[in-house]
């Protein structure tokens, strides 16, 4: 089968990007890319292509060369579906709020109103991908409302979930180590399965496309992100030892990591992983393992992201221990605040913990990042509901120049490991710092040396040294 017309509902991180390239490499492919949110969709149609929702290396050029070709953003939902033969899910699935699974389970509720919507408004025989990630077996409940809710026409399910990272998302979808495809190993199953093949193959060689069934997908996607997330926290337990040692964390991470069984990805120490699904994966597969009865598997899993609290807590309560025992009234510089570099993503960022602990103590808190506005800032400090929007106005700044925010500061804190922070003028922001001056480095980007040796700076970071104080 060969698909014409593509709709796939949520333009956010994944829906966007992902579509996008798929349009570039199928122009044959009618793309069209729907969301109920209207600032979102008029902000990928805007002419200006600096103005897109999402900031991603190369997604402007991909954007300009499909969009209005065979490429479409649109508001229209019950259209873009009525015309499509393959409906990609990629709403959010968020952790639950309430209820049952509060604070573990995944939020199925956008998931469950799109199915609801494909099977009210298909008229012809559909193929659902869902490309959201999603707990093992969420296939099952996808068909029992499409199946009860429509016999009139033939709806096959496919798993495809999305292994793309943001800050790489172009050059992750461009260039994937794999493409995964679920689907039942029934013919119309297989037919799916090869229809959705037949769209990667248009750039990914097929020995790089894994087809399974849809639980071995969906498990595959939500426990790819356990193993990554596990890993940072391991290197993260690993600092604290550094630190009361002596050893080096560079060292170490690159003396693990040469193991060839290991590999040296994701051996980065930092303040901790952010981002909107690192926890909200694991916690749901903690859900998932404890709803089984898996309760040393759920334990074993849980313990990653009670690390990953652990080490952002304790570098916000070493700046207050460092900044000799108070903070009140001080001026602490975050140079970065979104969860990672090149991103304008800020959800989960460690950045929004560390900040409320901060002001908690009664300091102001500078806030500098390349892409980040004051306004997104707010809204993420504000979400924590600690206190009243009012109080945390009061304690929060922002510049949109990094030698304005770091003036008159008591501290840094490097949050974001954005690349044009090691090239600033450190002269200049030591001169212009309340004396003694700190920098904590929670990314270990700044030449340690050269920061030394400017004035009477201590330079802490997350490696252990002899002349700074460590974390
Ligand atoms: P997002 O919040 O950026 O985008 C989701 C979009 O879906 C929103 O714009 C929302 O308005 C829209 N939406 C929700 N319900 C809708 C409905 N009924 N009709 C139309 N639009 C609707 O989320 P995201 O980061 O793109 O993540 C989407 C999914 O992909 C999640 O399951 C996530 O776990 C997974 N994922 C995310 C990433 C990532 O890097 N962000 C990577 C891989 C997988
Ligand atoms: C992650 C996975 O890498 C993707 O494969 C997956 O598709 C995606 O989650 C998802 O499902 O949402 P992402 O969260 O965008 O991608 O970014 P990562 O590069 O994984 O970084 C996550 C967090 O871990 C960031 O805060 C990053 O700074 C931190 N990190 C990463 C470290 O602290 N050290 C490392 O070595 C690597």
């Amino acid at each position: 089968m060969n698909i014409r017309t593509i709709c796939c509902i949520g333009a956010g991180y994944v829906g966007g990007p992902t579509m996008s390239v798929i349009a570039q490499k199928n122009p044959s492919i009618k793309v069209i890319v729907v969301d109920v949110n209207k600032a979102r969709i008029d902000a990928w149609n805007n002419e200006n292509l600096s103005k897109l929702p999402i900031f991603e290396p190369g997604l402007a050029e991909v954007v300009k060369e499909a969009r209005n070709r065979n490429l479409f953003f649109s508001t229209d939902v019950d259209s873009a579906i009525d015309e499509a033969e393959m409906i990609f899910i990629s709403v959010n699935t968020p952790t639950k709020t309430y209820g049952a699974g509060k604070g573990m389970a995944a939020d199925l509720q956008y998931v469950e109103l799109c199915a609801r919507q494909i099977s009210k408004v298909s008229k012809s025989d559909k193929i659902v991908v869902e490309k959201s990630t999603l707990p093992v077996k969420t296939a099952e409940a996808i068909k029992d409302i499409l199946a009860n809710t429509n016999t009139a026409v033939n709806f096959e399910v496919l798993s495809n979930p999305e292994f793309l990272a943001e800050g790489t998302a172009i050059q992750d979808l461009i260039d994937p180590d794999r493409v995964l495809i679920g689907g039942d190993q029934t013919e119309a199953g297989l037919n799916a399965i090869e229809a959705l093949v037949n769209i990667y193959t248009a750039w990914v060689p097929e020995d790089q496309i894994i087809t399974t069934n849809l639980w071995s997908s969906e498990l595959s996607k939500l426990t790819a992100n356990a193993f990554l997330a596990q890993r940072v926290s391991s290197i993260n337990a690993l600092t604290e030892l550094c630190e009361s040692t002596g050893a080096n964390i560079e060292d170490v991470a690159q003396a693990i990591g040469s193991d060839s069984r290991i590999g040296p990805k994701f051996l980065k120490a930092s303040l901790g992983f952010g981002g909107s699904c690192f926890q909200k994966d694991i916690l749901n597969l903690v859900y998932i393992c404890k709803s089984l009865g898996l309760n040393q598997a759920a334990d074993y899993w849980e313990q990653v992201v009670i690390m990953n609290n652990h080490q952002r807590n304790r570098f916000a309560h070493q700046i207050v221990k460092s900044l000799h025992g108070t903070v009140a009234a001080k001026k602490i510089g975050f140079l970065g605040w979104a969860f990672k570099k090149d991103t304008n993503d800020t959800r989960e960022s460690a950045a929004i913990y560390i900040a409320d602990i901060l002001i908690e103590e009664r300091a102001y808190v500078q806030v500098f990042d390349p892409k980040v506005t004051l306004l997104q800032i707010r809204s993420d400090l504000n979400g924590l509901n600690t206190r009243s929007e009012t109080e945390n106005d009061k304690f929060l700044v922002n510049h949109s120049d990094p030698y304005e925010t770091l003036n008159g500061t008591h501290a840094i804190a490097v949050i974001t490991e954005w690349d044009e922070f090691k090239s600033y003028d450190w002269q200049k922001i030591y001169e212009r710092m309340q004396k003694p001056a700190f920098v904590f480095d929670g990314r270990n980007i700044l030449d340690q040396k050269k920061l030394e040796s400017i004035g009477s700076v201590s330079y802490t970071h997350l490696r252990a040294h002899e002349t700074g104080r460590n974390l």
